[in-house]
């Protein structure tokens, strides 16, 4: 199976993305809004196609990327019914399988820190996506969201706890740098429900907490409400001078056979040495050459009136020439994929 850990510094979430490498089916594990882009672009390289962004529980502390992956790749919105958001097309049950390729996650509830938590168990048991109920030597707080510690207390015992004691625990959150825990290593060392702690135990220390109140509640909870669309129901920060996709990387790269159709309505910055222009990947003859080492100094030279595309030998310096731009606050700009090397494979006019 394809398995990666994705975070979002600004709220400490994980983000899991799973696949099955032959048929590329996959499924993600709380997505984050301000993630979106980060996280799509890997669908898109890995070659992948989402069938479904489900959510461990409504969030209280960052708003959903679900409906944006649905907007953008039609994937479906899998959420517990127990908190009656809009645009939830996947309600999912106790016992639910949600299959990707021949792999399943199971759907166990664990309500708890909210009502409508849920766990996701990997093909038997192999890993438990077990959201803010179980946390690495913590649990998930049970003082807002109808949270109720002592059901948070059932539902780790009974559905994480008999697991086997190999089973990976990824968890929604982490704020010490932790990553990954087991079963039977959270039923040990678990300050909170492990060395076998009864429900009074348990109670009494969540009920002792004296959390601070979330700080993006009253933002993030309504946005959950609607699975993370926007309040126009628009899709946001769509670049619309032409095909741009944002690289896993980070950079903003353009289609070259779609720079060579709008040449007229673009200005190309060639960022290779001028030896380089004679050799056997020739010149744009329309391309402005500034060379990648000169790039920083010599921004005044580019008008701001058209679209910019930066293009080199193979897309390397040319993506950091873009970077170079965007930093300097140029909108509209985008690397020309590949390069030059690319552009001639293509058979592209120069
Ligand atoms: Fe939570």
């Amino acid at each position: 199976m394809m398995f990666r850990q994705l975070y979002d510094a600004a709220s400490s979430t994980y983000t899991y993305l799973l696949a099955d490498p032959t048929t590329r089916e996959a499924v993600l594990i709380d997505p984050v809004f301000e993630q979106h882009a980060r996280d799509a672009s890997l669908l898109r390289e890995l070659g992948l196609t989402l069938l479904a962004s489900v959510d461990t529980h409504c969030h209280a502390d960052h708003v959903t990327g679900a409906w944006l992956m649905h907007a953008a790749l039609g994937s479906r919105i899998g959420l517990s019914p127990a908190y009656g958001a809009a645009n939830v097309d996947l309600p999912l049950a106790h016992g639910d399988l949600i299959r990707f390729g021949s792999h399943a996650l199971r759907v166990a509830t664990t309500p708890g820190h909210t009502d409508g938590c849920l766990t996701y168990v990997l093909d038997d048991g192999v890993m438990a996506f077990t959201g803010d109920a179980l946390l690495i030597r913590a649990a998930g707080r049970t003082d807002f969201q109808h949270g109720d510690p002592a059901r948070l207390y059932q539902s780790i015992q009974q559905q994480i706890f008999t697991l086997r004691d190999t089973c990976q625990v990824w968890p929604a959150h982490d704020y010490e740098g932790r990553t990954c825990s087991s079963v039977g290593e959270e039923k040990a060392f678990n300050p909170r429900i492990g060395g076998g702690a009864k429900v009074e135990d348990f109670v009494g220390y969540m009920r002792n907490m004296a959390l601070p109140h979330p700080k993006q509640i009253d933002i993030a909870l309504p946005a959950n409400m609607r699975s993370g669309c926007p309040e126009d129901g628009q899709y946001p920060h769509k670049i619309t001078w032409g095909p741009v996709t944002r690289s896993y990387a980070g950079v903003p790269e353009i289609d070259p056979t779609w720079v060579a159709t709008h040449r007229d309505a673009l200005t190309l910055i060639d960022v290779r040495s001028p030896d380089e222009l004679h050799g056997e990947l020739s010149s744009l003859f329309d391309a402005r050459n500034i060379p990648l080492d000169a790039l920083r100094d010599r921004l005044g030279e580019i008008a701001d009136d058209r679209p910019i595309v930066t293009v080199c030998q193979t897309g390397k310096r040319s993506a950091m020439a873009a970077q170079i731009l965007t930093k300097a606050g140029r909108s509209r700009v985008a690397n020309a994929a590949g390069g030059m090397v690319r552009w001639r494979a293509l058979g592209l006019p120069s």
